[in-house]
Formats: C-alpha cells, sequence, structure tokens
C-alpha cells in the first residue's frame, strides 16, 4: 500500500457508504467463533470490529497511520498495524483474509496475492471486494480531460493510479498462484453520494487526492468544476450525485 493521505474522520461519517455497504461482504466472509481473521485495508475499523463480534480474532492492518490511529482508538480491544499489503510479515497465521474496497489502491496485484497466500493456513479463505474493469468509468474519464486541460495550461499533473481488473483477469491471477475460487462476481454497484449537491465535490476531495493535493488551490477548483460539470448529465439527477461504481467480489479458497 502507498503512503497515500487520508482523513480518516471523513472517510468514516462522510462516506460512511464504505463500510456499510462492506458488511454485506462479512455475512459472505461468514466468521466463526475462534477464527483468527485479517482485515487487509482495514480503514476506520468498522468491519473489523463487526468481524470480532460475529466471535473471531481480527488483526487489522492498513498503510495509513491516520487510518490504525482512529481504528485502535475506536475500537481497543482490536490489534490495528500499519501494513503494506505487498509485504505482509504473516506465514500461515490466518483462516481468512477479508478484504473492502482496498486492493484497487494497490499495485501490483501479483504482490498483494502472494503476501496473502503467505498469511492464510492450508485451507484458509480469501474475500475481497474491490473496484473491477469500468468502475467509476465517467468520473476517470471526467478527471483525465480536466488533467489535460490543467496540464496544458503548463502544470504538471499526476494521473489517477488505480487496478480495476476484468473478473477474468483476477480470477486468473488467483488461480495461476495456486488458489481454488469457489465464487467470482463482476456487477455494478451505483453508490449514492452524501452531500446533496456537494457530493461528488467531496467524493472527489476525499478520494483523489493523489491528483488533487499535488495541484494549486485554483486548479484544484477548477478541476473539480470541470469534473462536476461533464459528469452531471450522467450521474447527478433531482439534487443527488451517483457514482458509477463497479465491483469485483470473490471468494477464493488456498488448497489443503
Ligand atoms: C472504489 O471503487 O471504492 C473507489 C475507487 C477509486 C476511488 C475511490 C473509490
Amino acid at each position: 500500500m502507498t503512503d497515500r493521505r487520508w482523513d480518516a474522520d471523513r472517510y468514516d461519517s462522510d462516506h460512511s457508504f464504505v463500510w456499510e455497504r462492506g458488511l454485506e461482504l462479512v455475512e459472505m466472509l461468514a466468521p466463526k467463533q475462534n477464527e483468527t481473521i485479517l482485515d487487509l485495508g482495514c480503514g476506520a475499523g468498522r468491519l473489523a470490529a463487526r468481524i470480532a463480534e460475529l466471535g473471531a480474532s481480527v488483526v487489522g492492518v492498513d498503510s495509513s497511520k491516520d487510518m490504525v490511529r482512529r481504528a485502535s482508538q475506536n475500537y481497543p480491544h482490536i490489534p490495528f498495524q500499519v501494513g503494506d499489503a505487498r509485504s505482509l510479515p504473516y506465514r500461515e497465521d490466518f483462516d481468512a483474509v477479508f478484504s473492502n474496497a482496498a486492493l484497487h489502491w494497490i499495485q501490483p496485484p501479483e504482490l498483494v496475492v502472494e503476501s496473502v497466500w503467505k498469511s492464510l493456513k492450508r485451507r484458509g479463505r480469501f474475500v475481497a471486494e474491490f473496484g473491477g474493469a469500468c468502475n467509476i468509468l465517467a468520473i476517470l474519464a471526467a478527471v483525465n480531460l480536466a488533467l489535460d486541460a490543467v496540464e496544458s495550461m503548463g502544470e504538471t499533473v499526476y494521473r489517477p493510479n488505480l487496478y480495476f481488473p476484468t473478473i477474468g483477469e483476477y480470477a486468473s491471477l488467483l488461480e495461476s498462484r495456486g488458489f481454488r475460487v469457489a465464487s467470482a462476481a463482476h456487477f455494478e454497484r451505483p453508490i449514492s453520494l452524501n452531500g446533496g449537491e456537494n457530493g461528488l465535490r467531496l467524493w472527489l476531495q476525499m478520494f483523489g487526492l493523489d491528483y488533487l493535493d499535488p495541484l494549486p488551490p485554483e486548479q484544484r477548483e477548477y478541476l473539480i468544476a470541470r469534473v462536476e460539470e461533464a459528469t452531471r448529465p450522467a450521474l447527478y439527477h433531482d439534487g443527488q450525485w451517483t457514482a458509477d461504481y463497479w465491483r469485483i467480489r470473490v471468494h477464493a479458497v488456498k488448497p489443503a
């Protein structure tokens, strides 16, 4: 995971859909009493706490110090650690590795899959959901066009660098490492953004820091306004912004 900066408070409250939608994935994980489970990319710890409530021992790992600090404050009974998903220190320690809305931030995916494999016991399961092919297509197209415009004004720009594989690519990657892919799905999941008229702006300010932060304030404002303008016909209706999310959801097993 990179040392991307996150605002843990806003992530947990203004963008609560991230962990609220993850509750379904916890159901798919179906944690059992006394299992040991790694929550990879645990954010502010909401889903780790839910897994612990269901009786499992959970460890949360995130690349963000701010997230880990916030998670540890919120849930002092759970161990949370700063760590890199590409080089986890675990060796057959976990019955399951769980990950919600994190893996699209981390490249190369081969290193993540290797790290998950090493962390799992034999017969352990990997249950993950993250952005798949076509995820935020309209938003990304508008961001890249706006970045082109900013660049043409002489500004140095940084591009979004996200991993949104097809289901075939990701299932193949898991199988090539030796996982048995028990289920894999790729599905559309439009997300209603909080914040009314400001919904997309707030989303960009939370999740677009990689390309917004390096810009001077007036270019940042220009970029946000261009993205709002370009996506409004498709994504803004009756006072509500909707983000065009597509998810990949997998359940894979490390054989005995
Ligand atoms: C997501 O799919 O959860 C996501 C992807 C990129 C930026 C923000 C969120």
